[in-house]
């Protein structure tokens, strides 16, 4: 039977940068059926909840997810559309599928070189730098509340991580860094934090077994500092929920835009989702601005880890960079000289370069 995926587009500039994307699909992997299904504020306005039931119902048919981007307008944060519209959407979503790890790489373009705030020196050895980020636990999941005590109101997020969560992550990310430049840095905050001790104590148990790869610690405060200072220093970076939100869009702005990164979140079981790094950004969506890139990298992940169709997952990658190569450009990466266009003429380039 032909493979099926359930397209949550969601919400901002969710619906625009998925119907490129599909137009890529289409044209790479027509064998993939595509089964639509409603998530977010956009779920709100027809079924009262952010993740109805009927879209559990569809996800729970088919083989991936590919994911738009949740959530609305910050003043309109209060209205029932919007109000815990990501808590309950995508963090639902990915408890709700046991998704557990989150890939993030941050890949620098060379066409691009001129647009990172970073010195062109300091980027040039760098390539690509993948932020593995735990999913389901942390502050994320632990027990929260608000109350007021003394006629004070106080707020509580509990940070909690069992020993097996974090050594499924150790275990991704050793076998990743196999792959590659065979060096891991595990990211806590050890000097302060017992998740993080575990998290450390953990991470040097599990990597016994991987003798040829090297792990090193690191603090976050200072690797948010090392990212800018010497971002070629890193391959593979494994972390905590939290600590991977922040990191992975930090790491994300040096090749340019956090328009740029894709991601990819597993179960233990492989089952993946797929979704850009970024937001929805409500300001600009609607206008054909949004840049299409991180949504088409998430699928050409979508087709290599989920289907292992390789060879058309490294065609999208290429046809992204050739497109660049040739100067075209959304308003996010937009550089003089060169040719800005929308996000439909932007997929038409990499349709053209395919
Ligand atoms: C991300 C996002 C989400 C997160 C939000 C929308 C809940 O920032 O995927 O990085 O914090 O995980
Ligand atoms: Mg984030």
């Amino acid at each position: 039977m032909n493979p099926s995926i359930a397209v949550l587009a969601g919400d901002g500039i969710g619906p625009e940068v998925m119907a490129q994307t599909l137009r890529v699909l289409q044209q790479v992997a027509p064998q993939i059926t595509t089964k639509h299904g409603l998530i977010g504020g956009a779920a709100y306005c027809q079924y009262k909840s952010h993740f109805p039931t009927a879209t559990k119902q569809l996800i729970d048919v088919c083989d991936a997810v590919l994911f738009g981007s949740v959530g609305g307008p910050i003043e309109a944060a209060e209205q029932p559309q919007w109000k815990n519209c990501e808590v309950n959407s995508i963090l639902a979503l990915r408890n709700h599928l046991k998704l557990a790890i989150n890939s993030r790489p941050a890949k620098f373009y060379p066409a691009l070189k001129d647009i990172s705030p970073l010195k062109n020196e300091r980027l040039e050895a760098c390539d690509e730098i993948l932020i593995l980020r735990e999913l389901l636990g942390d502050v994320y999941f632990g027990e929260k509340r608000t109350y007021t005590a003394n006629g004070y109101k106080i707020a509580e997020d509990t940070a909690k991580y069992d020993e097996n969560q974090i050594a499924q992550v150790a275990h991704h990310a050793f076998k990743i860094a196999a792959t590659r430049k065979q060096q891991v840095v595990s990211v806590d905050k050890a000097n302060v934090l017992d998740t993080s001790k575990l998290w450390r104590q953990v991470f040097q148990q599990v990597a016994k077994q991987y003798p040829e790869i090297t792990l090193t610690h690191m603090l976050v405060d200072n690797c948010a500092m090392q990212l800018i200072l010497n971002p070629a220093q890193f391959d593979v970076i494994a972390t905590s929920n939290l600590f991977g939100d922040i990191l992975s869009d930090a790491a994300s702005a040096l090749p340019g835009s956090l328009g740029m990164m894709p991601s990819a979140s597993f179960s233990s079981k492989g089952f993946g989702l797929y979704e850009p790094s970024g937001g929805s950004a409500p300001d600009i969506a609607g206008q054909n601005k949004a840049n299409p890139m991180a949504q088409i990298l998430s699928l050409a992940m979508m087709l290599r880890h989920s289907f292992d169709l390789h060879t058309e997952a490294n065609a999208i990658e290429k046809a992204i960079e050739n497109t660049l190569d040739a100067g075209f450009r959304t308003q996010d990466i937009m550089q003089v000289g060169r040719r800005a266009v929308g996000t439909q003429a932007f997929t038409d380039e990499i349709l053209h370069h395919l």
